[in-house]
């Protein structure tokens, strides 16, 4: 008897949920081939859509694909299927980011139930309120972390300062960097109509006061209608973290960072990310906790209580999904 494997419609529904994940500057950088005879599933990078500049190690690509192949796991553990994930399969072809077998399961997943967040969780660069996150949520996004093998560092006080110079720092490095500005520029797109970058309305007002670590895409310039606010005084920061730093470390980030944010999601929790410090390699180093045990940091994270953000767009499926 063959071995079955998952059909065409349920895999093109994966992999859409697949895409919903966060990216850099949402340019999506990923692609999937599927081969229904074998029921394998490849997902690779797409060299056109890496940032020689912003991300010339392919480190933060590589965490957007985490994160797109954890969506994709929750996709599969909903329809009762088991993924079965190769991490770059092949040294000799660094594009090939994982390949993926699926068996059928009767058993329950944990991660079936983060589906509902897929399409709810969106990066909201919108003022937070100064409520406090409670502890048992903390605890419930560290342990999300941990599951993936990565660590969620909450920030303290004077750590919260510490990343926030950090973050200033970044802008401001990359205002002497045109190459960087160059490629924010390329993906801030302005439009609603292009499936990729990130459009005007996701931008978020413009700060002028509070503390929180919101990337401005405009490069100080002026876009028409956007609004001032003040954003929270407390901001709630985390680090996520891995031990080591290759490429299988990145990956196994990125799909750590999306089980923090689809589980704050259900949480009732609004997320955002920023990665400028961790762009620059000296002040990158200076983001990580010494006394953690997460030697390389990877993201940092704002959680809080906010408005819903709106939606990015995506590329089609179609064009992403190529069937073999
Ligand atoms: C590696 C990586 C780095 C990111 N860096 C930032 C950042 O510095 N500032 C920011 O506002 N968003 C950042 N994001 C979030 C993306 O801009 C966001 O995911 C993308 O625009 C898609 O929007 P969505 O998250 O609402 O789906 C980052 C995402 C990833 C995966």
């Amino acid at each position: 008897m063959s071995t079955p494997t998952p059909d065409l419609p349920s895999m093109t529904s994966w992999v859409a949920d697949a895409t919903t994940a966060p990216s850099m500057h949402n340019a999506q950088p990923w692609l999937f081939r599927y081969a229904q005879a074998e029921g394998v599933l490849t997902m690779r990078m797409d060299p056109a859509r890496t940032m020689p500049h912003t991300d010339p190690s392919t480190r933060g690509l590589h965490i957007g694909c985490g994160a797109a192949l954890f969506n994709l796991r929750v996709a599969a553990a909903r329809a009762r299927w088991e993924p079965n994930v190769r991490l770059l399969p092949d040294p000799a072809d660094p594009e090939t980011l994982a390949v993926i077998t699926f068996v059928p399961s009767d058993v329950d997943n944990d991660i079936a139930g983060l589906h509902p967040a897929l399409s709810r969780r969106h990066t909201s660069r919108e003022p937070f309120t100064d409520e406090a996150v409670p502890e048992e949520l903390l605890d419930g996004l560290r342990g999300a972390a941990l599951a993936e093998g990565a660590r969620l560092d909450v920030a303290g006080e004077w750590q919260v300062q510490a990343l926030l110079d950090l973050v200033w720092d970044a802008e401001r490095a990359e205002e002497l960097a045109p190459g960087v500005r160059e490629e924010i520029a390329r993906w801030t797109t302005g439009s609603e109509s292009r499936p990729e970058g990130i459009p005007t309305e996701s931008l978020g007002p413009r700060r002028y006061d509070g503390r929180a670590p919101v990337r401005d895409f405009t490069g100080g310039h002026r876009v028409e209608g956007r609004r001032p606010a003040v954003f929270e005084q407390s901001p709630c920061l985390a680090v996520l973290g891995t031990r080591e730093d290759g490429r299988e470390d990145w990956l196994r980030a990125g799909q750590a960072m999306e089980r923090v944010l689809l589980q704050a999601t259900l949480d009732g929790l609004a997320t955002s990310l920023n990665s400028q410090a961790l762009e620059w390699p000296q002040l990158r180093w200076a983001v990580r906790d010494p006394s953690s045990t997460a030697g390389y940091p990877q993201m940092l994270i704002r959680l809080g209580y906010g408005p819903e953000a709106p939606a990015t767009p995506r590329r089609p499926v179609q064009e992403v999904l190529v069937l073999a």
